[in-house]
């Protein structure tokens, strides 16, 4: 077992994270218990670049219980919880990640990963998998396939696949609605606004909110803002998500009136330069910018710095950058996802990574059983394995499910039925 982390001294306050959440994940917990006496990857390694934190932690563990060797390192240069990856060392898990990677330190932790020739692949933005389609194409032959999680990785890997360069299957986990539903939508509402608040200690009742994106993440973000009593409007580019904000009462711009009147703009649009200079200049003092999109690619970071006179960081994760005449704008967390680059940024609660991470857990069981089945293809997670973390969740809870009768089943099955 190798690894290579900030502190392994931070040990015992990742471990006591990873017990609290652990104890509110249920449906993962069954999954683990199940894989304990099944060991579906048994003798199997399993390579992962995920947001290194609590939640994952409880993944990674439930794949070593189920005899996976496991290497982890982080999807995302700031997202590292130290001392929950100094934990997982401890745990004998080959884990190569801290906060703060430079992008070199990146891509290294990524290739450290794959020198344990991972049979499987779990990945949250695609970095993982499009590094051994580049550069280490050696491994392609031996692994078996991936799962994905995230919306900008499944994009950019359908693109991979219809363009015939996929050269493994993988499953979208990101799209499965048990996913799409619950984690796009309420988890990344709840931990981006979480977020924006502990690290401004901002009021959001009465202020004006632009939510860039209304996707199922800009969704989320604009019901739950609206929620705390935010004026909210939404820009979009796609004219049936734009029509559905404006049914939903949002008020629909584009970004240069939006620009005008936002004290908060939070982009959801998982493409590049949603925010750019010319939408900067217009934007009032104290403006805040950030990101809830995987890459910091949606606020032109170096547009907004060639705009400024000065730039200096005025709170922890707050980068304030003045413009020449003298109104401050104020980017969170480097522009990189909120949620979780933030240092005291939690991502997505618990009850919400308990079903994604269930669904992950599932869908590389999946993988490991069909291995040689699968064409180099995006496929959705199969619906019994959707369905069976729906149920799980829903006993974890205590609400039950209504049963239809034989009638209602025969009359759904028939088409001779009308009135
Ligand atoms: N925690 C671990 N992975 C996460 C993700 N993709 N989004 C939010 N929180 C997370």
């Amino acid at each position: 077992m190798t690894y290579k982390v900030k502190d392994i001294k931070l040990a015992p306050q990742g471990k006591r994270a990873i017990e609290w959440v652990e104890r509110h994940m249920p449906v993962l917990a069954a999954v683990r218990k199940e894989f304990a006496r099944t060991e579906p990857f048994k003798g199997l390694t399993v390579g992962a670049a995920l947001h290194v934190e609590a939640k994952t932690a409880a993944l990674a563990r439930t794949l070593t219980a189920s005899g996976a060797e496991v290497a982890i390192t982080s999807c995302n240069p700031l997202s590292t919880k130290d001392d929950v990856a100094a934990a997982l060392a401890k745990d004998g898990i080959n884990v190569y990640a801290w906060r703060g990677e430079t992008t070199r330190e990146y891509y290294s932790n990524l290739n450290r990963v794959l020198d344990h020739k991972p049979d499987i692949l779990i990945d949250d933005g695609a970095d993982l998998i499009f590094l051994t389609h580049t550069k280490r194409t050696e491994l392609l032959k031996s692994i078996r396939g991936a799962s994905e999680e995230t919306t900008t990785g499944v994009n950019r890997l359908r693109r991979m696949a219809s363009e015939g360069a996929l050269k493994f299957p993988v499953i979208a986990v990101n799209d499965s609605p048990a996913k799409r539903l619950f984690d796009n939508r309420f988890g990344t509402a709840e931990s981006t606004l979480q977020a924006i608040m502990g690290i401004t200690n901002t009021l959001v009742a009465g202020k004006d909110v632009v939510v860039v994106g209304y996707g199922f993440v800009g969704r989320g973000i604009a019901s739950r803002v609206r929620g705390l009593g935010a004026i909210v409007t939404v820009v979009e580019t796609d004219p049936i998500k734009a029509l559905e904000a404006v049914m939903d009462g949002f008020r629909v711009a584009r970004m240069n009136d939006a620009a005008r009147v936002g004290d908060i703009f939070i982009t959801a649009t998982g493409n590049i330069n949603a925010i750019r200079g010319e939408h900067i200049r217009r934007m009032k003092d104290g403006a805040i910018l950030c990101n809830a999109g995987h890459f910091n690619v949606e606020i032109d970071i170096e547009g907004l710095a060639r705009l400024a006179t000065k730039r200096r960081e005025v709170l922890e994760d707050v980068e304030e950058f003045q413009l020449r005449d003298g109104r401050r704008i104020h980017l969170l967390a480097e522009g990189r996802l909120v949620n979780l680059a933030g240092r005291r940024s939690l991502g997505h609660p618990m009850e919400i990574m308990d079903m994604s991470f269930a669904l992950q857990a599932l869908s590389v069981e999946y993988l490991a059983r069909h291995r040689g089945e699968l064409e180099n293809w995006v496929y959705d997670v199969p619906p019994e394995i959707d369905r069976r973390v729906a149920e799980l969740k829903l006993k974890s809870i205590g609400v039950e499910l209504e049963r239809p009768t034989w009638e209602q089943i025969r009359y759904m099955k028939s088409w001779r039925m009308g009135t």
